[in-house]
């Protein structure tokens, strides 16, 4: 039995329920690009609400990764990967945590318990040591050497800035065969991190500070890829039984060993894997130059010059035959895969074909160009070219240019880019370094005006205006409201007039998390009160604005422009709609 089969039998038969594999972009979290953790799709839960399935789950969760992008090439980074992982909702903590995990490990896998080391966190002014942890360890047989206390860089777990978070009792496994030392040590790469379990209490506010979650939760990660390569005892997760037959596919269309070519293998195995579960997601994701389609084109796009250096056939339909394996191997665990194969072929395909007609004028390009360059230096227009002309992503640029020693002018590239008026605005930004936030400069801007418009309806036309319902582009926002009247051309100028105003005031845009009945108390509006956790995010703008909401927003109103309505029409019974534009 495989490792995943083996992890949600073992849960299950503790009393877990299994939930699906979420999609690999987020369904209701437009601050990150894709899933990068088990407990993402959760972070609600984690916050109080009640999970259908009940307080004790389990699941393998699809993640995607990429501000490591870059570093596909060597034996460990992957852009996707899957993380097993077990919560406990409000139900059991630390000492069944533990046990369950050290069962696992020992009786189901057969983990030598001498082979096994931990982490605990050592306490600091906020949190308390936990000594409770390492009593539990060990009770269950860990030596007291193997049991290190570590500070919050190491053992204390949060996604991104603020959220649910906890301290954190690391795993780690001695890859070696050499003599297990008998004290654990940080700096000995031979210990290899396995399993992280984080003891969610904490709330952390934008703030900096901490408040107590609702109900105590457990939130564990187990990387697959790690694990089963270190199972197999192999240093190479690219040679492990996971990537077996996809490295074997690439020796077969390139007609080259892996040995001598690991590089540029790796890079097209990891990333004709990873392009396979964008482009079969649910959310049907396209190469394109915003958001997730950038990186769905970066990943094939880097995949092909690799396939190229490997003289493998372009025009043969080598990127299929590859991915054809990636969806054998793992459609039984996401149907997904089955049912989107031939829209991952074309997509795979299309981007090709898109890649390969400037590809080799290109890099022929880049070649001639690089040869008379004496500062070793690729200048912005020479990048932009690549970019526009060539359709090189600049991590691409940056690549080739890195291969012959050579640095290029990126911010000098995204200058040029951000006064290119055709390309997204968000993906000038930058964020693709850190592979957050979905949402781009202007649909940021339309967000906060959706949230001045709706006050300054309430003043011009009366209190009871209520949002129906918005949609924001980088071009415009539309927003519904409850209204039972067509505007009089006053009204919409009053209600111009006062969102102007509010913008030349230039009022802070602040965020502050409370409780729900709090928020609600304090007059906040909100559009749907059922979907929102025990503990929200309440959006103020100046004293003329208080809403619960996600954000991203602007952080002061002068950043908006001009605001203007440019069409108010009906929308539905009782329901009115404004289209309106930011200049
Ligand atoms: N959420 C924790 C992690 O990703 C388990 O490491």
């Amino acid at each position: 039995m495989n490792l995943k089969d083996l992890y949600i039998n073992y849960f299950v038969s503790k009393g877990h329920k299994q939930i699906p594999s979420a999609p690999v972009v987020p369904e209701n979290d437009p601050s990150v690009l894709f899933n990068t953790a088990g407990m993402q799709p959760l972070i609600p839960y984690l916050m109080g609400e009640k999970h259908p399935y009940g307080k004790r789950l389990c699941d393998y969760q699809k993640c995607i990764r990429t501000n490591d992008l870059d570093e596909v090439g060597d034996k460990t980074h992957h852009t996707f990967f899957e993380m097993l992982g077990n919560w406990s909702l409000g139900d059991y903590f630390k000492e069944e945590s533990i046990n369950y995990s050290f069962e696992f490990l020992t009786k189901v896998l057969n983990i030598p318990v001498e082979k096994l080391a931990v982490t605990v966190f050592k306490g600091d002014e906020n949190i308390p040591k936990d000594e409770i942890s390492a009593g539990i360890w060990e009770s269950l047989g860990i030596k007291k050497e193997k049991i290190a206390y570590l500070g919050k860089d190491d053992n204390f777990w949060i996604a991104g800035e603020s959220g649910p978070c906890g301290c954190d009792t690391e795993i780690f496994y001695f890859r070696s065969n050499d003599e297990i030392p008998k004290v654990y040590d940080k700096d000995d790469d031979r210990w290899v991190e396995i399993w992280n379990n984080v003891f969610m209490e904490y709330y952390k506010n934008e703030d900096g500070t901490y408040t107590k979650l609702p109900v105590k939760n457990v939130d564990t990660g187990m990387g697959v890829e790690r694990v089963v390569a270190l199972l197999e005892n192999k240093d190479d997760n690219y040679q492990s039984s996971l990537f077996k037959d996809i490295i074997s596919t690439i020796e077969d269309v390139s007609n080259k060993k892996y040995d001598g070519n690991e590089r540029s293998m790796r890079i097209i195995a990891d990333h004709i894997r990873t392009a396979v579960f964008i482009a079969a997601d649910k959310s049907l994701i396209k190469p394109s130059n915003t958001d997730q389609g950038y990186i769905l084109r970066r990943l094939i796009r880097r995949a092909i010059r690799h396939a190229r250096k490997l003289d493998i056939d372009i025009n043969s339909n080598f990127e299929e035959k590859i991915a054809r394996v990636v969806i054998n191997q793992y459609k039984k665990y996401y149907s997904e895969l089955s049912e989107n194969e031939n829209v991952v072929y074309e997509v795979l395909k299309n981007e090709k074909i898109k890649f390969n007609k400037t590809l080799e004028k290109g890099l022929r390009k880049f070649e001639k160009i690089t040869k008379n360059i004496t500062d070793n230096k690729i200048n912005k227009d020479l990048a932009f070219k690549l970019y526009d002309t060539y359709g090189f992503p600049i991590e691409l640029t940056e690549e080739l240019a890195k291969e012959q020693g050579f640095s290029v002018d990126i911010n000098g590239f995204y200058e040029k880019f951000k006064a290119h008026q055709e390309l997204s605005r968000s993906a000038s930004s930058g964020k693709f370094k850190g592979g957050l936030a979905a949402t781009g400069e202007m649909e940021v801007k339309y967000h906060t005006a959706t949230h001045l418009l709706n006050a300054a309806l309430k003043q011009v036309i009366n209190k009871d205006v209520h949002q129906k319902g918005s949609n924001i582009t980088s071009e415009r926002m539309r927003f519904d409201f409850s209204c039972d009247h067509k505007l009089t051309e006053e009204e919409k100028k009053k209600t111009e007039d006062l969102v102007n105003k509010w913008i030349k005031e230039k009022l802070d845009v602040t965020k502050t998390e409370m409780k729900k009945e709090d928020a609600i108390k304090s007059g906040a509006e909100c559009m749907f009160i059922e979907k929102y956790p025990d503990i929200v995010t309440v959006y103020s703008i100046g004293d003329v604005s208080k809403e619960l909401c996600g954000g991203p927003h602007v952080k002061n109103t002068s950043e908006l422009g001009t605001f203007k309505i440019i069409k108010e029409e009906a929308s539905s019974s009782g329901v009115r709609r404004i289209k309106a534009i930011l200049e």
